[in-house]
């Protein structure tokens, strides 16, 4: 199957339309591969006339199924994990200035399949002497209907269910059935799940803290300006905002600050907190 120049292009603007991203160089190879599953699915013989049946009908199932097929879900349990060995020190700080509420809000904003979400609400499950009576409540949001779909069941393969999970947290948390396994109910009722854009309006804040994570890298400048203007607007005065390894807010807004000693997370720059502070 060879991808044509045109039909490139359409399904270039289409992923860029729907979802803020632009395919690299790098990643058009991907493309014929990615789509072989929707096309076998819907009986289309190519790219190309899968380009002609998209073009009659843009707001169709199939350009779901498309632009699901053409989205990068990687992730798993715990990835980077010096990511996550900050996180409950970071929370606790959070909390110092919760003591009145007990409430924690996360916003993991491109959660893909759930595993980094899932991931957090271990780690507030496993340390009960400090959360214990304390309301922790937890967002997944994604573009992608089908990751957003699996989050919801925490329903994973073997081979997912082996990315950067320990046996003892395998053996905590999931429940085999078959060849899947299926995360406790406990943890699933920790978490709510939704389709958003990161690029639209944001879901009503405070949070305390925003993962957005491996999300920005696939965006233009402007748009990854977009993201974090709209992650600024709902993080709490004292919340924080946690990045992937390779992304950076420098260049792209003045809302956020580094968090002095800890890489990939960012605290809002005094003048972006003070207005937050006035709205909450
Ligand atoms: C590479 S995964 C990262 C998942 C997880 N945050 C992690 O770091 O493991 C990127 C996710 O961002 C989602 N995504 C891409 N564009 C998006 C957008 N405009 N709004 C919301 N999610 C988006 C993709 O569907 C994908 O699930």
């Amino acid at each position: 199957m060879q991808l044509t120049d045109s039909a490139l292009k359409v399904l270039s603007a289409l992923l860029e339309a729907r979802t803020g991203q632009r395919l690299s160089v790098g990643r058009q190879w991907r493309i014929e591969i990615a789509l072989v599953p929707v096309l076998k699915r819907h009986g289309i013989s190519d790219c190309d006339a899968l380009v002609s049946q998209l073009s009659a009908s843009t707001g169709s199932l199939l350009a779901d199924e498309t632009v699901d097929a053409l989205l990068n879900n990687e992730t798993y349990f715990f990835r980077d994990q010096a990511a996550f060995a900050k996180l409950p020190q970071l929370m606790e700080t959070i909390a110092r200035g919760r003591t009145k509420d007990r409430k924690i809000r996360v916003w993991s904003a491109g959660c893909s399949t759930g595993q980094e979400i899932y991931s957090l609400a271990m780690q507030f499950c496993e340390n009960e002497a400090l959360w214990n009576g304390w309301t922790i409540d937890l967002l997944g949001t994604d573009i992608s209907r089908t990751a957003i779909d699996q989050a919801r069941e925490g329903n994973y393969s073997q081979f997912e269910i082996q990315r950067g999970l320990s046996t003892r947290h395998m053996l905590r948390w999931f429940e085999q059935r078959d060849d899947r396994w299926i995360i406790d109910d406990r943890l699933r009722q920790m978490v709510n799940f939704r389709r958003h854009n990161v690029l639209d309006t944001p879901p009503l804040g405070p949070f305390d803290l925003v993962l957005c994570r491996n999300v920005l890298l696939y965006f233009p400048a402007e748009n990854r300006s977009r993201a974090l203007a709209n992650a600024a607007r709902i993080l709490a005065p004292d919340g924080a905002l946690m990045l992937g390894a390779g992304e950076t807010v420098l260049g792209y807004t003045d809302a956020f600050e580094i968090l002095p000693g800890v890489s990939s997370v960012y605290r809002l720059a005094p003048a972006t907190s003070q207005t937050n502070h006035k709205a909450a």
